[in-house]
């Protein structure tokens, strides 16, 4: 393993802080990414226990996006077109996007955030909070396996890559597909976007990665899509090696190639994407100093996971940011770790409340420039680190 980022010293970036907790000392940890030059997996260094991050106060619903609630009805659309619907097994099924698509009686979902399961075990979805392991696989595969296994956004939170893959191989029917879906390294490379590393992803996958890993578990990728979610993912169709029946398609060698062209293969690369991310945050630190500077107000719009890493290794405060604005109940009226801004309940956007507003979650631009048209069309500005700082107004 070969480091080539430090992130500084971060809180855990779910962990939303109680205005009683605000002079309580938080607890930090080093975020350094690093590169394994035999099967190209680029991963932080120091993992915190899951329990102490997915756990019954888990704070991120997926169903707070359209972006996403679309992207998760879409892929169901194609894979009853596509695929052996008969039983299905969804890993990491948060508060129930995808699972919702698809009949009740043929979808289980395992999800450890007991807040989460209860969402969807209320509507009539088998929910299993557990954590995904060989155990959990072993049983609840003993009398069927299932002929589709998706996971989104979750295997890149799992430290144990050997046993998520063992687990997957055991539950997963010999003709049965798996499809994941996560961050892509290489997107995340070209848009500098260095938040997408905090305590829970602990990978960020790239094909070429993946291809090595999966092969030690007799896997293999057979299509690759490229989408627009989380500011560019894979989607990952995989099958088992001795199926033949199924053709590799040309994505895969396609995906395979641009990834080598950009050099995700070489040390030398990520070594370069870290003096990019230095760059940034000088940048971007100017930038709003200089507007503070102005006496401009500026304030944040959606208290990401992301924004913990950005915030935390810029040193930004609420001297810099006023508060930021999110959906998400469990959010609201908490304080950001580590930087303690406060977040407050979303309202939609007004100059008289605001000057500029740092887009925190800026994986999701269009759905909030849409959103916040009004905001745009009398001069509203946002700020964004993506791919480099700058201020974006109305096009
Ligand atoms: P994520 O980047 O980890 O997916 O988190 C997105 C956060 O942004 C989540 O807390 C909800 C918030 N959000 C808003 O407040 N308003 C919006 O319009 C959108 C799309 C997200």
């Amino acid at each position: 393993m070969i480091k080539f980022l430090d992130l500084g010293k971060q809180p855990l970036a779910n962990s939303f802080i109680k205005s009683v907790d605000l002079k309580k000392k938080e607890k930090k940890f080093r975020l350094s990414i690093a590169f394994n030059k035999k099967n190209y997996l680029v991963s932080i260094l120091n993992t915190i226990p899951k329990e102490m991050m997915f756990n019954e106060k888990y704070p991120y619903k997926s169903s707070e996006s359209n972006t996403m609630k679309s992207s998760f009805k879409k892929l169901s659309t194609k894979i009853k077109k596509n695929f052996d619907t008969e039983n299905i097994l969804e890993i990491g099924s948060n508060d129930g996007p995808f699972i919702k698509n698809f009949d009740k009686k043929k979808i289980v979902g395992i999800e450890p955030c007991e807040n989460l399961a209860k969402i969807t075990r209320a509507k009539g979805y088998r929910t299993i909070c557990k954590y995904w392991n060989i155990d959990l696989a072993k049983k609840i595969s003993k009398k069927k396996k299932f002929k589709l296994i998706y996971s989104a956004n979750t295997l890149s939170h799992i430290k144990d890559i050997s046993g998520i893959f063992k687990a997957i191989d055991i539950a997963l029917d010999d003709q049965g597909i798996l499809i994941l879906e996560d961050p892509s390294l290489l997107e995340c490379l070209k848009n500098n976007a260095y938040d997408q590393f905090y305590c829970e992803h602990i990978y960020v996958f790239s094909t070429i990665a993946l291809k090595e890993i999966l092969k030690k578990y007799d896997l293999e990728i057979f299509d690759v899509e490229n989408t627009k979610t989380h500011g560019g993912s894979n989607r990952y169709y995989i099958k088992k090696i001795f199926n033949s029946k199924i053709k590799i398609k040309k994505n895969v060698v396609i995906n395979l190639r641009k990834e080598r062209k950009y050099g995700l293969h070489k040390i030398t690369t990520y070594k370069a994407f870290a003096r990019r991310v230095k760059l940034s945050k000088f940048k971007l630190s100017k930038l709003i100093n200089k507007l503070i500077s102005k006496k401009k107000i500026i304030i944040g719009y959606g208290a990401t996971a992301k924004s913990c890493t950005v915030f935390n290794y810029c040193r930004f405060n609420n001297k810099h940011i006023k508060f930021f604005y999110d959906t998400t109940s469990f959010k609201i009226n908490k304080f950001l770790p580590g930087s303690k801004i406060e977040i407050k309940k979303y309202k939609k956007l007004t100059l008289k409340d605001t000057d500029y507003v740092y887009l925190g979650a800026w994986n999701f631009q269009n759905e909030i420039f849409k959103k916040e048209k009004k905001f745009l069309n009398a001069g509203g500005k946002f700020i964004t680190h993506i791919p480099f700082p700058r201020i974006i107004g109305r096009s």
